[in-house]
């Protein structure tokens, strides 16, 4: 099934035919890819709800629709009842490693398993720890950009926003810094379970993948049982709440999990920013100029070109949503990045302005899932534009890369190369 999905987001001429099906909501095209925002303001225009009979899904739009599917009890992250979605589980028989990791994964659990996983995980990951990283990463970028300042240029995915997060969870989680290429190949099979239409090969990439993590981190676990470090593995073993800690298949879940929702998510928000302020000079020159704003900067950045463009949650019983009636176990699709540019909510959306105060973008999501990383990638994000910035004041390079990700999810590009001088 996977390698199915896979293969039809491929066939550009065949999703063409098809578009009566598809309606104004076809991810899988180019012009989509090259300018998702068209098609968010082209559903907003149909209406709050908008019904793709060939994703089987309704996806909302406005801002205050997207914060009600992420904070109503009506709608779960849990997706496993759902029919169409039953092929997933499948995959899983006969994987204990993969079907562990499905079972424990925050971004697909609810209820009291999620407050369980989420509490325990959350008195590790604090935001002292991620502050912490500071000066090792600030040291990570200057490294990176040393690297590329020998040449006089750069191409930001590879030689920045991509490394930059691997070696930030890597030394989050207290890695060995030999492990990190393990660990951006581990990365790069796993966002499948991001976006499932990602990616060739069907499952036994993910699966394989799922396999070599828990084998690689089954032995450290034991190891920083026995001897704590200063690092996120060793405070997680050690978290306990209502007296209750996580177990060794917890562990390695959210090990797994941590790699893959911190690393792409992050690498596109670093590529993303870099092109808006390639396309709006004035911008760019205002941050250069004053670098206090580069934390307002980033949450635009956040909430012009959101990396994670969509979540979606199942109904959990019948229920209405902007007038809209839904049945239990329907999908629905909350937009986050065009309840980002609602204007509704905020004014002037289409602006890109790196000084707007009181932007309450919903880029990281809401509610009981909000993203557990949203502080660490902030932090990456700011290191990494600010030495770019500061160290190369005249870069230049198209703002239109060469291609973006072929993914309905993932909003990035796939290159974005640039001259420093
Ligand atoms: C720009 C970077 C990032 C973006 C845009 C982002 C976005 C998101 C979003 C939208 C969600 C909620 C998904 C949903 O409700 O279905 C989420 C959840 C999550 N994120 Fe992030 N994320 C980023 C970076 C990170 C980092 C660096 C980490 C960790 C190292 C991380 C770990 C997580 C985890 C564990 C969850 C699941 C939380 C839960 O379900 O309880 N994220 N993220």
């Amino acid at each position: 099934m996977l390698r199915f999905l896979q293969w039809l987001a491929r066939q550009e001429l065949l999703l063409r035919a098809l578009r009566p099906l598809f309606g104004r909501f076809n991810p899988f095209l180019p012009e989509h890819r090259r300018d998702p925002q068209s098609t968010w303001r082209a559903l907003r225009a149909a209406g709050p709800m908008y019904r793709s009979r060939a994703l089987g899904t309704y996806l909302c739009t406005g801002y205050d629709d997207v914060l009600e599917v992420l904070r109503s009890p009506h709608f779960s992250a849990d997706r496993s009842a759902v029919p169409a979605m039953r092929w997933i589980a499948r995959m899983a028989r006969g994987e204990p490693d993969f079907a562990a990791m499905l079972e424990r994964n925050l971004l697909t659990i609810d209820g009291e398993d999620h407050r369980r996983l989420r509490g325990l995980v959350a008195k590790a990951f604090t935001p002292r720890r991620v502050e912490k990283l500071r000066p090792r990463l600030t040291g990570v970028v200057d490294e990176l950009l040393d690297r590329a300042a020998e040449n006089g240029e750069m191409e930001i995915v590879r030689d920045l926003a991509h490394p930059l997060p691997v070696i930030a969870i890597a030394e989050l989680l207290g890695v060995p810094d030999k492990d990190r290429d393990r660990f951006r190949a581990w990365s790069a099979a796993l966002v499948q379970l991001l976006d499932p239409f990602q990616g060739r090969g069907g499952s036994p990439p993910l699966i394989r993948a799922t396999k070599e993590i828990f084998t690689y981190f089954r032995p450290l676990l034991v190891e920083r049982r026995a001897n704590p470090r200063d690092d996120l593995l060793s405070a997680m073993i050690a978290a306990e709440q209502d007296g209750r800690c996580l177990d060794e298949v917890d562990l390695l879940a959210l090990s797994s999990l941590l790699l893959v929702a911190g690393h792409e998510t992050t690498s596109n928000l670093i590529g993303n920013a870099v092109l808006v302020l390639l396309r709006f000079p004035d911008e760019r020159k205002r941050l250069q100029d004053d670098l206090s704003l580069l934390p307002l900067a980033v949450d635009e950045c956040l909430r012009y070109e959101s990396p994670i463009q969509l979540t979606d949650r199942a109904v959990v019983e019948d229920c209405e949503l902007s007038g809209q009636p839904l049945r239990r176990n329907q999908m629905v699709a909350a937009v986050l990045a065009a309840a980002n540019r609602d204007p509704a909510h905020f004014p002037d959306p289409d602006r890109f302005d790196v000084g707007r105060q009181e932007n309450h973008h919903l880029a990281f999501g809401q509610g009981n899932h909000f993203c557990l990383g949203s502080q660490l990638a902030k932090l990456e994000a700011e290191l990494a534009l600010g030495a770019l910035l500061r160290r190369f004041p005249d870069l230049s390079g198209s703002p239109e890369p060469p291609a973006w990700r072929r993914s309905m999810i993932i909003r990035g590009p796939e290159a974005v190369p640039l001259v420093l001088a």
